[in-house]
Order: structure tokens, then sequence, then C-alpha cells
């Protein structure tokens, strides 16, 4: 597992992250899955922590344990799932990862980016990705929901790192856009629609494991975003390479910039994000629906 030496030339050693090897292997993982579910899923939904009952919006028709599919990491985080589900909601094939995988695990960024890709080798053309967050931006609370319009990827490592696979992505992906527009738009027509109030921010992602310290929240704040989390953004970056639209959304589920005395718990978090959880669901079910 990890990276892998692919090859040394003169006295240069190339480390690779979309490797023929991981490329094979994801043609042979999609192949794995298409045998038990020849059905294409256009959209691809993952689901945060404490978000797992997004699933059962799902009418599900083929699931499988990350742990029964060749080559997929397995999830070690208490609240996240493990499994990837196929079936129909509102009217669409689509796949949900019930369980991410984050760098903090000790995942490569390439194997955090697996299941994307791997979305992408079974036909998915829009992703929609969804997160616990830290609210930075005064106007949040705990419990609001941030559709997510921009980000910031500097505090983590870049999962196009390595050599690219020119088939699949260009080597310098252009950035403007990474959340697309119309989703956006649509999502927050939709929040309107069932009266849900949403914010629009920016999204940082930061490594993980340990929650931000207060000045650490500030200096994110300073630098231009509205939430913090430990994930999306290696996604994002992946799926934006091989042409996906993306669209992301936060519950932000803790406050970083604050007076009180508090500490920011994991379980704060999952607890925070399950009553947040409908109101995102909602939004999700109503834009899979409209694309
Ligand atoms: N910081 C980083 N990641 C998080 C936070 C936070 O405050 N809340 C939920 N995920």
């Amino acid at each position: 597992m990890g990276r892998q030496l692919i090859f040394a030339r003169s006295e240069r050693i190339y480390w690779c992250t979309m490797t023929e090897n991981q490329i094979r292997s994801l043609q042979q993982t999609a192949a794995f899955i298409k045998k038990s579910y020849p059905h294409q899923p256009s959209i691809g939904i993952v689901l945060g922590s404490g978000i797992g009952n997004l699933s059962h919006e799902i009418d599900i028709e083929f699931q499988i344990d990350y742990s029964a599919i060749p080559d997929f990491p397995v999830s070690t985080v208490a609240g996240h799932g493990g499994q990837l589900i196929f079936g129909n909601m509102e009217g669409k094939k689509i796949v949900a990862m019930a369980g991410r995988f984050h760098y903090y695990e000790g995942y490569a960024p390439d194997q955090v980016v697996f299941p994307v890709r791997l979305m992408f080798f079974l036909g998915v053309k829009t992703l929609l990705l969804s997160n616990a967050a830290g609210g930075m931006n005064p106007a949040f609370k705990v419990g609001d929901l941030m559709i997510i319009t921009d980000h910031i990827s500097f505090f983590t490592v870049n999962p196009l790192i390595g050599p690219n696979a020119e088939n699949l992505g260009a080597r310098f992906p252009d950035m403007s856009e990474p959340y697309k527009k119309h989703l956006i738009k649509k999502a927050l027509s939709i929040a309107t629609q069932n009266k849900i109030v949403v914010h629009q921010g920016v999204y940082v992602g930061v490594t993980g494991p340990t929650f931000e310290t207060r000045a650490e929240y500030k200096f994110l704040h300073l630098a231009g975003a509205d939430a913090v989390g430990m994930s999306t953004v290696q996604e994002s970056i992946a799926a934006v390479h091989l042409g996906m639209d993306v669209f992301a959304m936060s519950i932000i589920t803790d406050m970083g910039i604050r007076d009180e005395d508090n500490k920011i718990t994991h379980e704060e978090v999952l607890h925070e994000a399950r009553l947040a959880e409908p109101r995102l669901t909602a939004i999700f079910k109503g834009l899979v629906g409209s694309i």
C-alpha cells in the first residue's frame, strides 16, 4: 500500500500517484463492481461524519463493504461506515460512499481519492460531497449549513503530486471554478423552496487530526476561509482533474473562533452533524432530482 516507486532514471527517483498500476487497478475494480451491478451511476455522493442517514433515502439495489472491494482502502474512524451503496434516488442512478478516507488516517493522498476515481471509472459525472466543518465566519452558528463556493487546499497534500496520467486529466488543472456555479444556483433555489437557511463560503482543508488551536482558527479565517475541515479538498481536486462537476456542502458542527472556554470533541461534531443532516439531505435529494 502507499506510494509506489515506479522507476529510477538518471539518479532521479519518480514517485507516482496515478501510475499505470493504479489505472489498471481502477479498471479492474470497476469491472469487479460491474459484474454485480451492471448499471451506470451518473451521480456520486460522499457522506461525511455523522451524515450516514442520507443513505436511507436511497432505493438500494446493491451494496458492498469496502473490505470486499479489491484495492479499496478500509475506513478506521468511529462514525464513518464502510460501504459503497448503489441504487436510485429521485429517479437517478447514484452511488454513495458511506464512510470516506482521510489523510490523517495514514492513507496516501492517492488512496484518499481512490473511491472518487473509481466513481469516475464507473461512469459518475457529478460528485456531491458533504462534510462536518468548524465555523470561523462570525455570522455562522453551530448547526448551520454552508455551500462551499471555493476552497483553500494549501494546508494539506495535493493528490495530483506525481507523474500525471495525461489521458485522464491535465497536468495543471484549472481550479477557477472547483464547485460548479450552476449546481450552487440549483442548491440555493432548493434551499429557498424548502425554507432552509444556507450560507455560502470558502472551506479550508487541513490534515488534522488535531482540531485547530484558537490562533490557527483566527489565522485560517484571516487567510480567507469561512469553515475548516479535514476532508473534501483532496476529493474535489481529483474529481476536477477528471472533469467531473463537483458540489459540496458543510454542516457547521462547532465554532472555532469563540469566546467560551469550551473544548471541541469528535462526539460533539458527530452529534451536531446528525441533528443538521435532514436539512442537508433535503438539499442533496433536490439536487440529485434536478441534475
Ligand atoms: N476543524 C477541523 N475539522 C473539523 C472541525 C474543526 O473545527 N469540525 C469538524 N471537522
